[in-house]
């Protein structure tokens, strides 16, 4: 395949900038807050279901970022490790519906979980339990902005009749003790099926708690998910795969790939070091993503926990991605 027609099938994105090493070009600005009118606004969090201070802190700053648009949001997409430590019906109070500001992040938060919302391997007793009480919660407040309508689904965006953004979200707790065998068994076949639907919407992303690929010191590349999803993402038009799991912001493209690949795992715990690739940009940071999506492009921006943006891209339909402000 030549590059002309790589370029062309959204294989090659941007090497040029790539090579020329996005980390060093860019620095902390001005957020960009003033969009195309048709198109719509997203934030994207995870790992912040510490209750402590610096979950508040990125949430105030969601919030104050979300009153600067010039239009609501459409949705908060909650990357998960929703609830760290022992999960009761008690905390959805402090540390959702009140941590996140209804001032101007009044839309559905659509959440996956995280390896943290399950139990007995991680911080807390309560196994598969855990992840229920999310699902139950849901089920239980249809009026509050929690949604998780099943473990794996997906969700339209502004509406189903004539959607702009596909959503599909992914359970990729494989490891034991969270999903069942058959639980994995029933992603797969619904993913399969999901992928082969008619697709009315011009952009397609897929949100799960675990990246695929990561610039994170100690985790790295995800072999697992690369084995089980990584065809799908080359065969498939995703323009964005958004994760947390690695507590820090980081955009990454990768050779054979179709997404931008996303890690926003800043929302309140711990943070983790990053290690400098020709990947792409990432930060040891507390934070959280912008998206607006209109007919002709995406816009991600990556927000500090101060409200300075810390690096941003355009990506059009055809893939080609253009690091903004470089
Ligand atoms: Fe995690």
């Amino acid at each position: 395949m030549t590059r002309r027609d790589a370029l062309k099938s959204g294989l090659i994105f941007s090497t040029g900038l790539l090579s020329a090493g996005w980390q060093s070009r860019l620095h902390a600005a001005e957020p960009q807050t003033s969009f195309s009118k048709k198109g719509l606004h997203f934030l994207a969090v995870g790992d912040y279901g510490t209750g402590k201070e610096a979950q508040k802190k990125v949430a105030a700053q969601m919030n104050q970022f979300a009153g600067t648009l010039d239009a609501p949001l459409s949705s908060v997409l909650a990357l998960g490790d929703n609830f760290y430590g022992m999960l009761d019906e008690a905390r959805f109070g402090p540390h959702f519906e009140q941590m996140y500001s209804k001032q101007h992040l009044d839309c559905p938060f659509y959440a996956c979980l995280g390896n943290h919302d399950y139990g007995p391997q991680y911080d807390s007793k309560q196994g598969r339990v855990k992840a229920d009480m999310q699902l139950d919660y849901a089920k239980k407040n249809p009026n509050s902005r929690w949604k998780m309508p099943a473990k794996w689904f997906a969700v339209e965006f502004p509406n189903p009749v004539t959607p702009l953004v596909k959503i599909i979200y992914l359970d990729g707790n494989f490891a034991e003790g969270a999903m069942t065998p058959q639980e994995k068994l029933g992603q797969k076949r619904w993913l399969d099926e999901e992928l082969k639907k008619e697709n009315k919407a011009k952009w397609t992303w897929v949100v799960t708690h675990f990246p695929m690929f990561s610039d994170d010191t100690k985790r790295k590349d995800n072999q697992g998910l690369i084995k089980n999803w990584g065809p799908l993402l080359k065969t498939n038009a995703i323009s964005l795969y958004l994760s947390g799991h690695d507590h820090n912001l980081q955009h990454l493209q990768v050779q054979d790939y179709q997404p931008s690949f996303l890690v926003s795992g800043g929302g309140g715990a711990t943070t983790y070091e990053t290690t400098a690739s020709a990947r792409g940009y990432s930060k040891q940071i507390f934070g959280f993503n912008h998206i607006h999506v209109d007919e002709q492009k995406i816009t991600v921006q990556l927000i500090d926990a101060d409200g300075k943006r810390l690096h941003a891209f355009e990506r059009d339909l055809g893939g080609k991605v253009k690091v903004l402000g470089a």
